[in-house]
């Protein structure tokens, strides 16, 4: 069998003649000035990120070498190759739009080349969901290698980092608190270096859950992007990927539903983005594995957050590092993980934690007794608003308007919102509630992180710092406030969200986990009746926006395109919670 060749032996182009295929790779591999010695190794893909737009992805050639030095020493031939990279500032509309297409392209890519192993290095946000997708479809071993967090700037002697800083001090210019020149000069402090966002941003979120679901060599989701740390990591995880090629450790092997109510376990106690579960959602889903929101919730019953991080908390990335990375979180929570997991290292999760540094004392990583926050960062809500669910970031949300009832405020889309959000002339109080209707996958096609709908500008001048607010769009990991997203279905697919008008009573009710609106159920199916279809749009008839429209999934289903998952076969978070 084909599948059972190693090295350039394996997956031959088709010539009808397996000899005359290998004849002819062999012929052109040789132009890469590799010897037959060297050809007659075990082959370990790297898939290579880099691009000139993505600052995130920076250090990728150096951790390519980094990968290919511990390859080599294992007696393998590592080999790079190009898969696209997507910066979140520069994915017009959204990342989220290409993350499927990356994740297509990272799956083609590793079938259509012979490699034993491959080692995926990416990064910013939507990079790591996009390449364990592809991988976990194309099922040949793979190990995660994350490019590493940023370090902090320092404006005016206090400490500021990617990206929650950035919203930070564009609210307050918006307030008009900080001039034109103060603005331009915290722009050059934000992001003082190579790497991902400095805060529990998607991509630290990312880093941390693939470290927990074993995807990834232990202690490798926190040293920075700039430190010999990541460095050697690199080098371990090339000397790893030969390992894993020759035990044939698949990602069927290691992703598991087990594995990833570790990675939603470790997604609840870290407060991270909203996003991580939408991509572990559709990860899972490569897999036959659905991940089952009213599980996720009561996960979160008994999974405090311990991670004093920006968002929710006040620390960066770095500082995560110092303080011991994962292995902190993961010990705090040993006595609800499932300590059997394999992991890439061909150890088992909990083996991985008995092996690693005792820890010492620091403030980063809380107790289980002294958390941050009591219950998971993430509450997952249902109502006659939300069929299909809702979820809100609770852990950085205001305390005060998580029980609260107010007069909607209603964007048709992101158009209508740009165009009054900022009028004097727009009628509403810090008790009303914004909804942003027609920002869904569909909708607004990507899914765009515009459901951190900002402070109307007349609020904000007044020193209003939070409103409820009310999408189906995502939001920024590195954004907080009282945020309902990922509204299912989403408006622009007949969801209820576009039935609401302005004037309508809302009600937000966290702890009971509803979000209604108190509309009658006469006056809601008179307005479902009288709802125009949704007017075409050209561009919506072609290309990759084609398929993505004929064939996206809602958020609850990860944002995948349908016919790239599998029937389910089992369900995840198997917990009580
Ligand atoms: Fe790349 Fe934030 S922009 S991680
Ligand atoms: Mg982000």
């Amino acid at each position: 069998m084909s599948s059972e060749k190693r090295g350039m032996s394996r997956g031959l182009t088709s010539y009808g003649d397996d000899g005359f295929s290998l004849f002819l790779r062999k012929a052109f591999i040789k132009a890469m000035g590799y010897t037959d010695d060297a050809l007659g190794r075990p082959i370990i893909g790297i898939v290579n990120t880099f691009s000139g737009y993505n600052a995130c992805h920076r250090n990728v050639p150096d951790l390519v070498e980094a990968v290919k030095r511990g390859a080599m020493l294992q007696g393998a031939l590592p080999i790079e190759f190009p898969t696209i990279s997507l910066h979140e500032s520069f994915a017009h509309p959204t990342s989220m739009y290409l993350r499927n297409l990356m994740a297509i392209d990272t799956e083609e890519m590793i079938r259509a080349q012979p490699m034993d192993a491959v080692v995926l290095i990416g990064g910013c946000d939507k990079t790591v969901p996009a390449q364990l997708m592809g991988a976990a479809s194309a099922n040949v071993p793979a190990i995660q290698l994350v490019t590493g967090a940023m370090l902090t700037g320092s404006h005016r002697g206090e400490r500021v980092g990617a990206c929650t800083d950035c919203r930070r001090f564009w609210g307050r210019y918006r307030a008009e608190e900080i001039d034109d020149q103060e603005i331009a000069e915290v722009n050059d402090q934000l992001v003082p270096t190579a790497g991902t966002c400095s805060v529990m941003g998607t991509a630290s979120t990312m880093a941390l859950v693939t470290e927990a679901l074993g995807m990834m060599l232990p202690g490798g989701a926190c040293p920075p992007a700039v430190s010999a740390a990541r460095q050697r990591h690199a080098e371990e995880t090339g000397a790893a990927a030969v390992r894993i090629a020759a035990d044939r450790l698949t990602p069927d092997k290691i992703m598991t539903p087990k594995a990833f109510e570790n990675a939603l376990r470790v997604l609840l106690a870290i407060g991270g983005s909203t996003n991580g579960l939408v991509h572990l959602t559709a990860m899972a889903g490569r897999m036959g594995i659905e991940v089952d929101l009213e599980a996720v919730d009561r996960l979160g019953a008994d999974t405090p957050v311990l991670v004093d991080l920006k968002p929710s908390g006040s620390y960066y990335m770095e500082d995560l590092h110092k303080a011991g990375g994962l292995v902190m979180i993961l010990r705090e929570l040993k006595h609800l993980l499932n300590l059997d997991c394999l992991t890439v290292s061909g150890r088992t999760l909990g083996e991985e934690i008995e092996a690693a540094p005792k820890p010492w004392p620091q403030n980063v990583v809380r107790t289980a007794k002294d958390p941050i926050y009591a219950e998971g960062g993430i509450a997952v809500l249902r109502g006659n608003l939300c069929p299909g669910g809702a979820i809100i970031k609770q852990s950085a949300a205001n305390p005060k308007l998580m029980q609260h009832e107010g007069r909607a405020v209603v964007f048709a889309d992101a158009a209508d919102l740009a165009a009054r959000i900022d009028s004097d002339d727009l009628e509403v109080t810090a008790d009303d509630i914004l909804v942003l209707q027609n920002i869904g996958p569909k909708g607004h096609p990507g899914m765009p992180e515009a459901g951190y709908l900002p402070i109307p500008r007349k609020l904000a001048r007044q020193g209003v710092k939070d409103i409820v607010r009310i999408s189906d769009g995502r939001m920024s990991g590195t954004a907080a406030g009282t945020i309902v997203l990922h509204v299912t279905p989403e408006s622009a697919d007949g969801g209820p969200l576009a039935l609401v008008r302005t004037g309508d009573r809302i009600r937000l009710d966290v702890a009971g986990r509803r979000l209604d609106m108190l509309v009658d159920e006469a006056e809601i199916e008179r307005r479902r009746a009288s709802l125009p279809p949704r007017p075409l749009r050209p561009e919506d008839d072609r290309g990759y926006r084609k398929l993505l429209m004929d064939t996206v999934t809602q958020a609850d289903k990860g944002v995948d395109f349908d016919f790239l998952v599998p029937p389910v076969k089992a369900k995840t978070p198997l917990a009580k919670g």
